[in-house]
Parts: C-alpha cells; sequence; structure tokens
C-alpha cells in the first residue's frame, strides 16, 4: 500500500525524487527491501530469485515474504536455521539446485509453510527430523533427487501433509513405518523407482490416501493383498511397468476404488478376478496392453462402471455380453485396436452409450455395424468417425465414412454351404483325414463341426482333430472309431447353413486282431510306432515264416517224391502177396495166440 506511490512516481520534479527517498529509506527501516539480483512483487509478497546462479540464499528478503522462489540456482547445503527470519512464508521453491545435504533444523521457524519444492536436486537420504516442525506443510515435492531409501519415521510431524510427491528417485527401499503419521496425505506418486517389491507396509499407514500413482516400475507381478488399509483409496494408476503380466486374482484386495488405470503394461487379459470386488468402480482404463478379447459376461460385478478404456491394445474381438450387467455404462474408448466389429449386444443395452471411440481399426461394413449408423446422431465419436472398409463384389475395398454412409451399404448375407452333396471319405487307419467345408457369407461365416459323438469342434480346439481356416476338418491318425457322420455348420449373424459328411476309417485285415481301445496308443508317436511295430512284425512274420514254410514245402516234395517211386512195388507186392500175406496173417493171429503161453 505503501509502495504504490513510489511505483506511481510522476517523471520530474524534485520533490518526487524526495519521495523516492523516503520511501527506501521507509522500505529499509522496516526491513522492506529488494535483494540485489531479485525482483520482488512487494505488494504480492513474492520474492523471485531463480535462475541468477546464487550460490547463498540472498540477505535482507523481506521478512514477510510469502512466496521466495530460489530454483534453478547452485545452491549445495541447506544450514540450520535458514530461514527462521521468514516466518511468513508459504511456500519456498528450491527446485533445480545442486542440494546434497540438508542439515537439522533447516527449515525451522517456517511455521506457515503450506509447499515446499526441493525437487531436481542431488539429495541422497532425508535426514530424521529435517521435515519437523512443519505443521502447515501441505505439499513436498522431492522428485528427480537420487533419494534411495526413506528410513522409519522420514516425515514425522508432518500432519497436514496431503501432497508427497517422490517421483524420480531410485528407491530400493521405503521402510515400513517411513509413512508413519502422514494422516492427510491424500495423494502420492512414485516413479522409476527400483523396487523389487511394492512398499506394501509403508504403504498401509496412508489410511486417507485417495490418489495413488505408480509409474514405471520393474515389477512382473502384482501380489495378493499388495494394499492394505487403503481404505480410502478412489483412484490407483499403475503406468508403465513394461513386464507387467500377471495381477494376481488378491491384488486389488481391500481397494474400494472409483477409477483404475492400468496402462502400458503386458497384460494379455482384462484381469477379470483382480478387479470382480470393486463394486464402485466408474472408470477403468487398461489402454496400450496387448490384451486380444474382452470375454463375455466376465464384468458382471463392476455394476456402476460408466467408462472403459482399452485404447492401442490387441483387440479383435469383444464377445457378445460383454458389459451385461452394466447399465450406467456410457463410454467406450477402444480406438486403435484390430476389432472388425462391435456389436450391440455386446452392451447391456446401448440406450445410455454417449461416446463410442472406435476409429482406427478395421472394420468391416456389414449389419453388425448398422445399429452405430442408426444411433449416430445421438453418439460422441469425439469427432473421430469410424471409418470402415467392405470388399464390393468386384473384390475392391469399398471405404464409408460412417457420417455419409447409408443404412444399404450395411447389410450381411447368409451362410451358404456352396457344395452339399454328401461327400464320403474313405481312409486307411493312421492316415489324415480331410473333410471340407466350402461357405460364403458376409460377415464370413465361423465354421464348427459336429462329430459322430455330438461333440462341437471349432477352431479354437487344438489336438489330434481340427478345423482349419478354410472350414476343413482334419483328423490326424485316423481311427476306426473316427468313422461316422459329421455335420459342418457355418453361422454368422444373418444365419446359419449344415451339410453332413460320412468318414470310414478302413482298417486293414491283418490290424484287425490288435487292440485299438487302448487310449494310450491313440496319439501321433504311439500310432506311428504301433505301425512300425506292425511293420517289422509282418516283416519278421515273413522273413521267419518263409523258412520254414519252404522247409516243409520241402520236405512236403520230397516225400510225395519218395512215395510216388515206391508206389508201383508196393502195388505189386500187394498183389502179388494177395494170398501170401492173407496166409501170413492168419499165421502170424496163429503165433500171437499161441505165443502167450510160450512163456509159461
Ligand atoms: C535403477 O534401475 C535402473 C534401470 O533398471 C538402473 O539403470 C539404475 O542403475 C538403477 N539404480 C540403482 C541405484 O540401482
Ligand atoms: C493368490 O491368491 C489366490 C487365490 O486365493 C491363490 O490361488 C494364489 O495361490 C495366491 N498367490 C500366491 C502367490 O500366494
Ligand atoms: C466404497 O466407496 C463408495 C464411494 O466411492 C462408498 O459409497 C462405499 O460405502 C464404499 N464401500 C465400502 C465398503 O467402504
Ligand atoms: C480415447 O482414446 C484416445 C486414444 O488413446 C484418446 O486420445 C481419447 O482422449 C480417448 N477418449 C476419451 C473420452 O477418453
Ligand atoms: C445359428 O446357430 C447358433 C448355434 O450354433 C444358434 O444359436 C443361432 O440361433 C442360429 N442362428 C440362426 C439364424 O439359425
Ligand atoms: C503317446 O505314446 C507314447 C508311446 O506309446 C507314450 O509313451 C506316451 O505316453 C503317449 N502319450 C499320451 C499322451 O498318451
Amino acid at each position: 500500500m505503501l509502495i504504490r506511490p513510489s511505483l506511481d512516481l510522476p517523471s520530474s520534479g524534485a520533490s518526487h525524487w524526495f519521495l523516492v527517498f523516503m520511501a527506501v529509506v521507509f522500505l529499509v527501516g522496516s526491513g522492506w527491501s529488494c535483494p540485489f539480483r531479485c525482483k520482488c512483487l512487494l505488494q504480492e509478497k513474492v520474492v523471485l530469485c531463480n535462475s541468477r546462479n546464487l550460490t547463498a540464499v540472498p540477505a535482507r528478503i523481506p521478512p514477510d515474504s510469502e512466496f521466495l522462489d530460489l530454483s534453478q540456482n547452485v545452491l549445495r547445503t541447506l544450514h540450520q536455521g535458514m530461514f527462521s527470519r521468514l516466518q511468513a512464508l508459504k511456500e519456498l521453491d528450491l527446485s533445480s539446485n545442486i542440494i546434497s545435504n540438508i542439515e537439522q533444523g533447516a527449515f525451522n521457524g517456517l511455521q506457515k509453510i503450506m509447499t515446499l519444492r526441493l525437487a531436481g536436486n542431488k539429495l541422497k537420504m532425508v535426514a530424521d527430523g529435517v521435515f519437523t516442525g512443519l505443521p502447515n506443510l501441505s505439499t513436498l515435492d522431492l522428485s528427480e533427487n537420487k533419494i534411495l531409501i526413506f528410513l522409519d519415521h522420514s516425515f514425522k510431524d508432518l500432519f497436514s501433509l496431503g501432497n508427497l510427491d517422490i517421483r524420480d528417485n531410485p528407491l530400493v527401499l521405503i521402510s515400513s513405518q517411513a509413512f508413519r503419521g502422514l494422516q492427510n496425505l491424500r495423494q502420492l506418486a512414485l516413479q522409476k523407482c527400483n523396487f523389487t517389491s511394492l512398499p506394501t507396509e509403508a504403504l498401509s499407514h496412508l489410511h486417507h490416501l485417495a490418489k495413488l500413482h505408480l509409474k514405471v516400475l520393474h515389477l512382473r507381478v502384482l501380489h495378493n493383498y499388495s494394499f492394505r488399509k487403503l481404505h480410502q483409496l478412489k483412484i490407483l494408476e499403475i503406468n508403465q511397468w513394461p513386464f507387467l503380466t500377471t495381477l494376481e486374482p488378491h491384488s486389488l484386495s481391500g481397494l474400494n476404488l472409483t477409477s483404475l488405470y492400468i496402462i502400458k503394461c503386458s497384460l494379455r487379459d482384462v484381469p477379470y478376478k483382480a478387479i470382480k470386488h470393486l463394486a464402485h468402480l466408474r472408470f477403468l482404463d487398461l489402454s496400450y496392453n496387448p490384451i486380444s478379447m474382452i470375454r463375455g459376461r466376465k464384468l458382471l460385478d463392476l455394476s456402476r462402471l460408466q467408462e472403459f478404456h482399452l485404447t492401442g491394445g490387441q483387440l479383435t474381438t469383444i464377445q457378445a455380453n460383454a458389459f451385461e450387467g452394466l447399465i450406467h455404462f456410457r463410454l467406450l474408448n477402444v480406438s486403435a485396436n484390430n476389432l472388425q466389429t462391435l456389436e450391440e449386444r455386446v452392451f447391456h443395452s446401448v440406450g445410455n452409450l454417449e461416446v463410442l471411440r472406435l476409429d482406427k481399426n478395421p472394420l468391416a461394413c456389414d449389419c453388425r455395424l448398422l445399429w452405430i449408423i442408426k444411433r449416430r446422431q445421438r453418439l460422441n465419436f469425439e469427432s473421430q468417425l469410424p471409418i470402415c472398409a467392405t470388399s464390393s463384389e468386384e473384390g475392391e475395398k469399398l471405404f464409408h465414412k460412417f457420417s455419409s454412409a447409408l443404412p444399404h451399404h450395411f447389410t450381411c448375407r447368409k451362410s451358404k454351404i456352396e457344395n452339399k452333396t454328401l461327400q464320403k471319405v474313405i481312409v486307411n487307419e493312421g492316415e489324415q483325414a480331410n473333410l471340407t467345408c466350402n461357405s460364403d457369407g458376409d460377415p464370413p461365416p465361423r465354421i464348427s463341426w459336429v462329430n459322430p459323438q455330438n461333440i462341437t469342434l471349432d477352431s479354437t480346439r487344438k489336438g489330434r482333430t481340427t478345423v482349419l481356416s478354410d472350414g476343413t476338418l482334419k483328423i490326424q491318425y485316423a481311427l476306426p472309431e473316427d468313422s461316422g457322420l459329421y455335420r459342418c455348420v457355418a453361422s454368422n449373424v444373418a444365419g446359419n447353413d449344415s451339410m453332413v459328411a460320412s468318414l470310414h476309417v478302413f482298417v486293414p485285415w491283418f490290424n484287425q486282431s490288435l487292440v485299438w481301445n487302448d487310449s494310450s496308443l491313440r496319439n501321433k508317436t504311439g500310432i506311428s510306432s504301433l505301425f512300425f511295430i506292425n511293420t517289422s512284425i509282418w516283416l519278421g512274420i515273413l522273413v521267419i515264416g518263409i523258412v520254414p514254410f519252404l522247409c516243409s514245402v520241402l520236405v512236403c516234395f520230397l516225400f510225395i517224391f519218395l512215395c510216388s517211386k515206391g508206389r508201383g512195388n508196393v502195388t505189386h507186392q500187394v498183389i502179388e502177396a494177395e494170398p501170401r500175406s492173407s496166409r501170413g496173417y492168419k499165421a502170424i493171429l496163429s503165433k500171437r495166440r499161441t505165443a502167450p503161453r510160450k512163456p509159461r
């Protein structure tokens, strides 16, 4: 108030110089002077001494200053009682100096200080008690220092501290009691720290924490119960953890968040289990994670969810009913993914949907997107209208801007199977069987096969039986029990078509006696080794069998030969000996009758 006249001095007259003199005398007398090289806004009680190459705090700073800017100088040490004269100070900016040492009591007397900035210095540690006696301090910025460790009670007595910034320190440890007493801390940021695990214990003392930002950490797993006793936490940001692949099922247990960001990590799936209990969650951002699918009916419990963001991911599918149960859902941001479509049935109801970001996706213009065309007046695309491409009948790409698109551009063609004459496939056991199913439709139909056991097989299935991308059912190493009727079903949003094919697996006669039902033999190596055994057995049988066979044939021939040689004589003898032999027989008989008596 007294300064005004001196600033508004008329430009001439000796009385003016007298006034100036008086003002200066008054200001010096009352301690009001602006230090050499600084700039003072006396009325605002602001002293700006930034970027002046100062190596020490200038003398004669007006003691009723409320804001002192000493940033971007070359201060090295803060001595005890250095600021004790400046008892009115509310904000002190010491950032971007080379401060490596803060003596105990350096901030003595700063009873009113609310903001203290020490960012961008060379602090290695914070000695116990450095910040004691600052009952009004509400913001403390210690970011971009070289602090490795916070010991127990580093921040004791900072009852009013609401915002602590310790980002960009190569912290390896925050001792379990370090944050004890920070009963008003609302916001905490940890960034570029070298933790091997989260300082769960230290964080558990921050009972009033509302926002926690955890950026650029190198953790791979967020373990069960990582956040304990943080009952007031509303906003959790996990950002740029390039190795984070896993959130254990209970990692977020105990939290009652309204906003959750897990962005720029390496999650491959939405962490459904970990977020399931967050019944008050309104905002979920999973952008820049390699997530390819949002599954159906998995977010049911997040009944208050309003916004879902997953931009810059690898989404190819948002399954039907993905957002079922989300009756307040109003914003979907899936810009820059690989989505070909977004069906109306993914939403609980599109009635509440206000904002839709679907741009930068390879969309297919067909009836699945018709609902967007119909609602485009009511939807906010944030002036990023989706663009889709369809192949025309001639095969060229047609691009439709949604603004100019007409409903007749968005049509579907029912699935149709091209050749429906019964396909009969016969293969030998152990061979590969292919049943083809050519279909057409727009969008291209999904093919599934129903096997003779009534089990549906589709392209998600791995194993001996697979459905190829062109719809062919491939059965490797066909087995007799694979025989039967197979039904191919082609389906798209516009309708289904089906066709039947028959498979007969032919069993060579020599294999029929072998036991095929042994399931351990139904794998590749099993089958091939069995076949190997079979061939060797048969080779063995052939090699071993041929020798006795030839021998017996030889013996037979020899026998026949011998027989045939002796045949003539025998007949002669028989003829000639006929009378003799009958007589001889009688003689033998008579001899036999008499013979037993002989010994007696
Ligand atoms: C912290 O981690 C970074 C990157 O992993 C590394 O370059 C740096 O040397 C580490 N610092 C300390 C103090 O361990
Ligand atoms: C985390 O909790 C889940 C569910 O209780 C449990 O299956 C899993 O083993 C836990 N993980 C660890 C590392 O204890
Ligand atoms: C969770 O937070 C909401 C407000 O976001 C509050 O209404 C609700 O009572 C809290 N629930 C629990 C169990 O603390
Ligand atoms: C949707 O995502 C894009 C790309 O990340 C972003 O620029 C835009 O702000 C987001 N929209 C909303 C409403 O968050
Ligand atoms: C197509 O088949 C599926 C099951 O495979 C069925 O749910 C759907 O209703 C069918 N659609 C039409 C148009 O027949
Ligand atoms: C596959 O067959 C081999 C050889 O008979 C056997 O060692 C293996 O355990 C079988 N594997 C399965 C999954 O049945």
